[in-house]
């Protein structure tokens, strides 16, 4: 099949996407801290994981702290483990992820939205190789390789203040970019013909293939949601329709963000989240701006509050108080 190498599930053999399996190669066996960017949907997950099979941390545990996923309030226990009585509702001791991860990896998970003050803690961690639970005195070594995502601009969050330095440069000792999939049009066709296999063997369905006209249109197409928008764009083809051969019409690809905006006071954002603005004659309000520019970014994250808010570098209570106002809440 496609894949360069068995031993990873990654699909591809585009130029740049040959020279990340080239650097994987180099720097799995290593203990480096690995800093993983790329928009959302690139595969910095698969990516990370297949590091973890490639290096001496194989047989332990692979573990993710995603930091969309956990409140800031449990956010200190959940990765550094609490003993009894820590606080009010810690009754028994409780190991955190950083311990979990012990023997194996730990990827540290859309790490941009880890609160400035864990991050010192974090860089503690990193730099002693030990860590203390929550209430607890006792130090802890950890033997664990570190690796950490983003899809975030962490420089520019340095610059304002967000992220510490010294923490980016800990992490970011080996820096691995994968680029959006409109970058490895090659890439397209194996990867989609990868999912058409997966998709036709999970739902029992005869063999599929792709035609002219949808290998047209997946390769112009320019997958705002990168890799992840094209699986479930083949596999909603493989539950939808009968025939053996996939046509154009049978890929049903996200018209709406070529859309103009509703009421489209001379508001259009293109595919890749180009915003054009033209000044209509009437005028138009800033609060209109404002509107679609939230509701944009929130199409863009699906929905997630807490990644919407970091795209428009303001706080999460304060866009819970603007999609509120602007009634943009589903
Ligand atoms: N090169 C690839 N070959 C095969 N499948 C891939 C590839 N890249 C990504 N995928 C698949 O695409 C989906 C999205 O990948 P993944 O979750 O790793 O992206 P991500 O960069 O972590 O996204 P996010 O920033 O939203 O967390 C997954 O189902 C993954 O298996
Ligand atoms: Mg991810």
């Amino acid at each position: 099949m496609t894949t360069i190498d068995n031993k990873h599930r990654l699909i591809g053999n585009s130029p740049p996407m040959q020279d990340l399996l080239r650097l994987l190669e180099r720097i799995a066996p290593t203990s480096a801290t690995v800093m993983l960017q790329g928009e959302s949907g690139t595969g910095k997950a698969l990516l990370a994981e297949a590091i973890h099979q490639a290096s001496p941390w194989a047989q332990g545990p692979f573990v993710t702290v995603d930091y969309t996923n956990i409140p800031a309030s449990l956010m200190e226990s959940e990765v550094f483990g609490h003993e009894a009585g820590a606080f009010t509702d810690a009754r028994q001791r409780k190991q955190g992820l950083i311990e979990l991860g012990s023997g194996g990896t730990v990827l540290l998970d859309e790490i941009s939205l880890l609160p400035v003050e864990l991050q010192a803690k974090l860089l503690g961690v990193l730099e002693t190789r030990r860590f203390r639970r929550l209430g607890g005195t006792e130090e802890h070594e950890v033997n664990t390789r570190f690796l950490a995502a983003t899809n975030d601009d962490l420089m520019a969050a340095v610059e304002s203040g967000r992220f510490r330095e010294d923490l980016y440069h800990r992490l970011n000792v080996v820096p691995m970019q994968i680029p959006p999939l409109r970058d490895r049009e090659d890439d397209v066709l194996r990867i989609a013909e990868h999912f058409l296999l997966e998709y036709t063997d999970r739902h029992g369905v005869g063999k599929r293939g792709l035609g002219q006209s949808a290998i047209l249109l997946l390769r112009a197409y320019a997958w705002p949601g990168n890799v992840r928008e094209l699986r479930n764009v083949v596999e909603r083809a493989v539950l939808m329709s009968d025939r053996e051969i996939i046509r154009a019409d049978d890929l049903v690809i996200d018209r709406r963000t070529y859309r103009k905006t509703p009421g489209g006071a001379g508001i259009s954002i293109s595919e890749d989240g180009d915003l054009t603005v033209r000044l209509p004659s009437a005028g138009m309000s800033l609060e209109h701006l404002e509107r679609e520019v939230i509701r944009e970014a929130l199409r863009r994250v699906e929905g997630n509050v807490t990644k919407a808010a970091t795209l428009l570098k303001m706080s999460r209570d304060t866009l819970r108080y603007r999609i509120q106002k602007h009634d943009l809440s589903e």
